[in-house]
């Protein structure tokens, strides 16, 4: 059996992991928000106020930290007013599905939502097809209090308070389906906008501003030339996760090959590299890293589910895509100087939902697992570690057989893996600079990479507590079984 090392100091701590780095993303789209999360107040399906009990408690259990809303391309078509009041204005869902939707899912459902989660608000404001004055009053609608012209009809409409709002986005994919826009035209439009999201509950709302799409390296030179630390807080980055790299055909969800799995491991590998390139060019323009990076959407994205409305993008979930959150979760751990949050595509029934739902039955899939084997990652301290992994190939691919990231809170390490490998177990030396390692507990997710989570049936991918490790001599010898997720509390 091949071994790996990893060495940590437990007294170095390096950056704080915020919380949102496990954050969820939920768009008008197919069955996320309309049949998902939001099934109505006259639904059988046990609701408050149209929003299904279930999902919360599952998202709650996995700590969901924010949200972001209402898209995605959906986003840059969103009218906000439309979606306020008795009187809600149907609307066409041109992006996905070419569907109507009645409106009954608006801005006072997304904040009950996020109050019932207990998650911060991530608004997605439209820039690609509304107006400067149609987003500042959104903002004044959501913040001002209520004796502002907007703040009545907020009151009007059953929310006297002002709401929070944390987070707000200007734009989406603005060099593509938001506006196919040049870098420098959107970086002087979204200076236009953010001058006027003004925020009036007295919070100081972090400002995000449309960043690159997986290596387009241009358009963060562009943005970062003219954007300064007083106009944004942040800068977003899109990637998905494709197996083949072909949008026409990017591979099945369950039915993939031995090569297409390890295909899909090396793609989602490359958001490292992807984190540290885009971060060389935001230090050029702010050496006080005073702009952050948050992933604002992440995932695999397969073909559709056959059978299913292309335009929904439903898809399985697998062991595979345990995998793949785990290598994201650890890459964005290890980053957590530069990346304040990240939001996985989509919560529910779209793209590497953590649920899916077939009427009454819901499915945590393997990606919730992971989302909740991490759960003590949130709002930790990133710990240094070195570590050496033997390296697996497969074909032309040659990627590292494990993945880590450590942290720290209330003095116990926390420590998740993944062995990547399918057919090759991996021993692991772990060891303290400091005093020696004097207990462990250990928790698994393992099962056939093609398993999945079905509905009526008994979960196949779950997590267990877990026993392959000793000390000895104050070391921890941990044995990663293939195709694993690991995570181990230590003392010491
Ligand atoms: O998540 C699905 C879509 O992917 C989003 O609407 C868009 O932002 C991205 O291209």
């Amino acid at each position: 059996m091949k071994t790996a090392y990893l060495k940590y100091d437990p007294d170095k701590t390096l950056s704080h992991i915020s919380p949102e780095i496990y954050g969820h993303f939920s768009e008008h789209l197919g069955r996320c928000i309309y049949n998902g999360i939001y099934v109505g107040k006259d639904s059988d399906i046990s609701n408050i106020n149209g929003i299904r009990k279930d999902a919360v408690n599952a998202l709650k259990e996995i700590g969901i930290p924010v949200l972001r809303w209402p898209g995605g391309c959906f986003a840059d078509e969103y009218h906000w007013h439309d979606g306020v009041g008795s009187e809600r204005k149907p609307i066409l869902n041109s992006n996905w599905g070419r569907v109507s939707e009645d409106n009954s899912f608006g801005t006072h459902e997304f904040f009950e939502l996020c109050e019932l989660l207990g998650c911060k608000a991530y608004i997605a404001g439209n820039m690609g097809s509304g107006s400067v004055k149609e987003l500042s009053e959104w903002i004044q609608y959501i913040t001002a209090p209520a004796d502002t012209p907007l703040g009545s009809e907020r009151k009007a409409n059953g929310h006297e308070d002002p709401w929070t709002l944390e987070y707000l986005g200007i734009g989406n994919e603005n060099w593509g389906g938001g506006g196919n826009m040049r870098p420098e035209a959107y970086a002087d439009l979204y200076r236009q906008y953010q001058t006027f999201a003004k925020n009036y509950n007295n919070y100081d709302m972090v400002k995000v501003a449309c960043g690159p799409n997986s290596d387009d390296y241009h358009w963060t030179e562009g943005i970062m030339q003219s954007l300064k630390p007083w106009h944004t807080g942040a800068i977003s980055l899109h990637y998905y996760t494709i197996p083949t790299g072909e949008w026409s055909h990017k591979g099945d969800a369950v039915d993939f090959s031995e090569y297409e799995y390890y295909s899909t491991i090396a793609a989602s590998l490359y958001m490292d590299e992807l984190i540290n390139r885009h971060g060389t060019i935001m230090d050029k323009y702010d050496d006080e890293r005073k702009i952050k990076l948050i992933i604002d959407e992440w995932g695999c994205w397969y073909d559709v589910e056959k059978g299913t409305e292309p335009g929904f993008l439903y898809q399985q979930n697998t062991m595979r895509d345990a995998i793949v959150a785990a290598i994201n979760l650890n890459i964005f751990n290890n980053h957590s100087d530069r990346v304040i949050m990240a939001n996985l595509a989509q919560t529910m029934n779209v793209l590497q939902a953590v649920l899916l739902s077939d009427g009454e039955s819901l499915v945590k899939t393997p990606t919730w697992q992971v989302f909740r084997l991490f759960l003590p990652h949130h709002g930790a301290e990133l710990v240094r570690t070195s570590c050496a992994v033997p390296f697996i190939t497969n074909d032309d691919i040659e990627i590292p057989q494990i993945s880590c990231s450590m942290s720290k809170k209330n003095d116990e390490l926390f420590l998740t893996l993944s062995n990547i490998s399918l057919d090759e177990p991996c021993s692991m030396l772990i060891d303290s600079e400091k005093s020696g390692i004097s207990f462990a507990s250990a928790q698994i997710i393992t099962a056939d990479v093609h398993s999945f989570n079905d509905f009526g049936k008994e979960e196949n991918v779950c997590i267990h507590d877990y026993s392959g490790f000793n000390i000895t001599d104050g070391k921890l010898t941990l044995e990663l079984p293939p195709c694993s997720v690991v995570s181990v509390k230590i003392c010491g």
